[in-house]
């Protein structure tokens, strides 16, 4: 086994050499078969290479978040304007109208909730009813560092294993726990072991800091998740420095559906993402559809 280079600082990420994609838009995929292709095509635009995926499966062990307590009322309207939707298949089968087309991404992990162990986590979905779902992800929390690290990467190959099986990507999330380390140090660990393991697309954190290594030394797309409710120029800001600094796309929940104009805020995400828009004048363009009520 390699010896964990600890001690080493100097490292080369080719920052300014891209990756070659080898004809498909997207990194790292290449080589998947047509359905996955497909699939990751539902969800990141063909045209850009983005995506604005809307994160509202809090609830699976949280219960009624802050925003979420009437997903029907509130979050269905916001949906046409997400690429896709990140959920669980309780919220999915009782409050999303199957007319909806938008690429949907099975949270397929589960177990603790907020009073426990976060890590503690099984696989909460079989791929059979991802298949009945018709979903265009399946995707889970995996805990570097946490307590039960070993069993959530187990969880996530199992699943790697059962999307190859039916063409259906799978995306790791890099779960924070409270008393852990945020930094990119830990960031490039939890993305690079993800991608190393099979997961085909990986959900992590912004960090003001080397951000663009975290997604130089991950082989497959990086989407970012929200985190924390910041004010919408700051929540802005953070998606185009992410998308400049090598992200896919953004995976956020309560910087949208926590702002008091959710609809707004969604529609600004999309001009940052997929407009390359700055965040001055996409917080320009979220006041004015604020005003317009
Ligand atoms: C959290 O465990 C969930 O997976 C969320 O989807 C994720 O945290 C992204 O949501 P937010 O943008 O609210 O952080």
């Amino acid at each position: 086994m390699a010896e964990y280079d600890k001690d080493k600082q100097a490292k080369e990420y080719y920052l300014d050499t891209p990756v070659n994609n080898y004809g498909f838009f997207l990194k790292g995929a290449h080589s998947l078969d047509w359905g996955m292709k497909n699939r990751l095509s539902r969800i990141f635009r063909p045209d850009t290479g983005k995506t604005v995926m809307l994160a509202i499966d809090h609830g699976y062990f949280q219960g009624p978040t802050t925003g979420l307590e009437r997903p029907d009322v509130n979050i269905v309207p916001l949906m046409p304007y997400a690429d896709a939707i990140m959920l669980t298949r309780g919220i999915l089968r009782t409050t999303v109208p199957p007319s909806l087309t938008k690429a949907v991404v099975m949270r397929c992990s589960g177990g603790p909730s907020i009073l426990k162990e976060l890590s503690d986590e099984e696989l909460a979905v079989d791929i059979e009813d991802a298949i009945r779902m018709n979903v265009a992800a399946i995707t889970l929390q995996i805990f570097i560092g946490g307590e039960y690290e070993t069993r959530s990467i187990h969880n996530m190959t199992r699943l790697v294993d059962m999307g190859l099986r039916y063409g259906i990507p799978t995306m790791a999330v890099t779960a924070v726990g409270k008393d852990m380390v945020r930094d990119a140090k830990y960031f490039r660990l939890a993305c690079r072991m993800a991608a190393e393991l099979g997961a085909q697309i990986v959900k992590t954190y912004y960090v003001p800091e080397e951000f663009e290594t975290i997604t130089a030394s991950c082989p497959v797309p990086i989407v970012m998740a929200g985190g924390k409710k910041l004010p919408e120029l700051e929540a802005l800001t953070m998606s185009r420095n992410a998308i400049d600094e090598g992200a896919s796309g953004v995976d956020m929940g309560r910087n949208i559906f926590q702002s008091d104009y959710p609809l707004a805020m969604m529609k600004a995400v999309n001009k940052v993402v997929h407009e390359k828009m700055s965040p001055k004048d996409a917080y320009d363009y979220f006041n004015t559809i604020k005003a317009e009520g």
